[in-house]
């Protein structure tokens, strides 16, 4: 489940529990259900600490009913996770009931760029880079479609994604390797 809804059904939906039976009963040699997972992007629309808190409360206690409603109903579910680096940056009590959290951004904090043209990337998505103009309204005239913009994506899964290895720095030392999950 997600919000914005990018994919997945929404845990009050009267789906949601048959769908997750199905997933976890019906073909165990192939399908294996290993937890809930909820993004509440929401937070990203939020204006102050309260309001992220309450979307992120909101976020962990559906996915912990659903959960809990799950296992009641016999079918075993082992995680039960969230995401998105508002919430993960002003984590309630109630996540730390979830069994894992993922965030992205929160892993490459601050690493945005201006750009030499007088652009500014304001947002990035998977699939879009939105840009402003620093100052005025974007004259469209010198960017007629196909040009091109170079960007250093900083989108956390957009990014992960182009790395085989990530090299974890500490006191300007590499201290770890961290190898990421590719195939999704
Ligand atoms: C499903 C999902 N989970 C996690 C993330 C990471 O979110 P964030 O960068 O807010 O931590 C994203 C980002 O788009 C996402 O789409």
């Amino acid at each position: 489940m997600c919000v914005p809804p990018i994919a997945g059904v929404r845990p009050q939906d009267p789906e949601a529990l048959s769908l997750a039976r199905a997933i976890a009963l019906d073909a165990p040699g192939e399908v294996t259900l290993v937890g809930v997972y909820a993004y509440c992007g929401d937070t990203y629309g939020c204006r102050d600490v309260p309001a992220v808190q309450a979307t992120a409360r909101a976020t962990a206690t559906a996915v912990l009913d659903f959960v809990t409603a799950l296992r009641r109903a016999g079918v075993p579910c082992p995680q039960a996770s969230m995401g998105s680096t508002p919430s993960c940056s002003h984590p309630v009590p109630e996540m730390s009931q979830l069994t894992e959290l993922h965030p992205g951004n929160y892993l490459f904090y601050g690493e945005q760029l201006g750009n030499p043209q007088n652009l500014r990337l304001v947002g990035l998505t998977q699939e879009h880079g939105q840009v402003e103009a620093v100052d005025g309204p974007l004259d469209f005239k010198q960017f007629p479609v196909g040009s091109i913009l170079a960007l250093i994506p900083y989108h956390a899964c957009a990014t992960a994604a182009m790395h085989p290895v990530y090299y974890v720095h500490a006191g300007g030392k590499v201290v770890e390797l961290w190898h990421p999950v590719r195939g999704w």
